[in-house]
């Protein structure tokens, strides 16, 4: 009888403190990010049995410097993987400050059949006690997992947890579990080599998505969309200065990209103080898309059929204010590309 070929894992290299090395062993704050190539970081780590792992380096920063030029490399890299009939999943080492993003833009975008994990390290490779090895192998598991195989989507694992794209955020900058999954939680646990699920899949995310194509991502440069927060004393003036930048690209006096969208992250259940409001009346009055969100660490902005406190005059997001700045972009790039 002819063996079952093996699957391919196709483990793609984005950088972070995975890749991280500091001067010495006891040093894990001031470290470089993204040196190390992805090849090194898989090396000794055992392979899931049936599996072949290939390693590619798309490219290796510290991921709080992400592009849209970076994201676009990446997408692309993602897509084509999982368009080979012999990849059975992708798995993506990358920075932990921006994870999230990344985590939910290859959702929204690619709303993925087949698995892509993403994970990182809160301490360098060069650390006496390094978490990414640990967060690396619970990865290859999870990635290879049979559910996950069934199911596909997009998961991020450190720590021996598991959450889904749209629910999990950066929590603590320093612990090693530094990522929690709100109300959501986890959704499974890595251990021993085994996956623990918690929660039945799939995990609807909490936002219809829309798969792009290729060529509405492969678009550049992609529209400017910022975040603002409201807080006490907020009085639209980052708004207002954001204006005149937009006045001034639109006129070609200035060679930046016109701002297309703003999410704004209320106070409590969406509210927005009432300066910033005005201002943000003036930037929809020019054309600029405002989306609401709120600042609360968990939670969603909830808008009563009575209308209420929670701004009426925005389109609410249930995302965080970092993914629903993702979801504004993608929306504006497919709005875009259908004109
Ligand atoms: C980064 O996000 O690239 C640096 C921080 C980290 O990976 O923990």
């Amino acid at each position: 009888m002819a063996e079952a070929a093996a699957r391919v894992l196709r483990v793609l290299g984005t950088g972070g403190t995975i890749a991280g090395r500091a001067a010495s062993a006891h040093d894990a704050v001031g470290y470089q990010a993204g040196v190390l190539p992805v090849h090194a970081l898989l090396e000794g780590l055992p392979r899931p049995a049936g599996w072949t792992v290939q390693a590619r380096q798309v490219f290796n920063i510290d991921s709080k410097d992400m592009s849209a030029g970076h994201w676009r490399a990446l997408l692309d890299e993602v897509d084509a993987a999982l368009a080979e009939p012999a990849v059975g999943a992708v798995l993506v080492t990358h920075g932990t400050d921006t994870l999230e993003e990344t985590a939910w833009l290859l959702q929204a975008a690619l709303a993925p059949a087949k698995p892509v994990v993403l994970t990182g390290a809160m301490r360098p490779a060069s650390a006496l006690a390094p978490d990414g090895p640990q967060n690396l192998m619970d990865a290859l598991v999870l990635a290879t997992d049979e559910r996950l195989q069934a199911g596909g989507g997009v998961w991020v694992t450190l720590a021996g947890r598991v959450f889904d794209a749209a629910s999990v955020r950066k929590v603590h900058p320093m612990r090693l579990d530094a990522f929690a999954g709100g109300d959501a939680g986890p959704v499974a646990w890595v251990e021993g080599g085994q996956v623990r699920w918690l929660a039945g899949l799939p995990v609807q995310p909490p936002v219809a998505v829309a798969r792009l194509a290729p060529q509405q991502w492969q678009r550049a440069p992609w529209p400017r969309v910022e975040w603002i927060t409201s807080h006490a004393g907020a009085d639209g003036a980052l708004v207002r200065a954001l204006l005149l930048q937009h006045r001034a690209a639109q006129s070609g006096a200035v060679a930046e990209a016109p701002l297309r969208g703003l999410v704004v992250a209320g106070t409590g259940n969406g509210a927005v103080h009432a300066a910033l409001a005005e201002a943000l009346g003036q930037a929809q009055a020019e054309g600029v898309e405002v989306w609401l969100t709120t600042r609360c660490a968990e939670g969603r902005v909830v808008v009563a059929d009575s209308g209420g406190r929670a701004a009426q005059r925005w389109n609410v997001c249930p995302l965080p204010p970092a993914k629903a700045r993702v979801a504004l972009l993608l929306h504006l790039l497919q709005r875009d590309a259908t004109g």
